[in-house]
């Protein structure tokens, strides 16, 4: 049985497709799959945005054929960590919890880099280029950890 891994944020388009991305090429496809949702409707099978695109491309990262989807509340079922951007996403996927367990698996991304401190990775949507650096880096660092857990 594989492991399943959902990142979650708002879009779908800017953090959580970087966090998929990063994380999807560090573990073994053959043992774990990696997907990601947005908590809105916004950009339903749209592609990441460009700019996230573009970091990653820096990075020899191709996220390009990402496509954006919303998240379900099957996706409890379907997945073993669901890892949150911020907290707004954290409130917004826990309210879909249909038990405990549901709720467990729900686990604020940055808290793997800085345990407990529920530090939002920002939303670099209406800011410029140096925010979706920022957001790189910050994914690149957690998902080595959570690689590092899982592999
Ligand atoms: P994301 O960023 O949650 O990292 O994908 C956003 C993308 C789009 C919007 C907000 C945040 N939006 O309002 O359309």
């Amino acid at each position: 049985m594989k492991t399943n891994v959902l990142m979650v944020c708002l879009g779908n388009i800017c953090r959580s497709p970087l966090a998929e991305g990063l994380l999807a090429n560090k573990v073994n496809s053959e043992k774990i799959n990696v997907d990601s949702a947005g908590t809105s409707d916004y950009h339903i099978n749209h592609s990441p945005d460009k700019r996230s695109i573009a970091v990653a491309k820096d990075h020899k990262l191709d996220i390009s054929h990402q496509k954006g989807r919303q998240f379900v509340v099957e996706d409890f079922d379907r997945f073993d960590y669901i890892y949150v951007m911020d907290n707004s996403n954290y409130e917004n996927v826990v309210k879909l919890a249909r038990t405990e367990e549901d709720q467990r698996k729900v686990e604020l991304i940055l808290n793997k880099i800085f345990p407990k401190e529920n530090v939002d990775v920002p939303d670099p949507y209406y800011g410029g280029d140096q925010g979706f650096k920022n957001v790189y880096d910050m994914l690149d660092e957690a998902t080595t950890i959570i690689a590092k857990e899982i592999s």
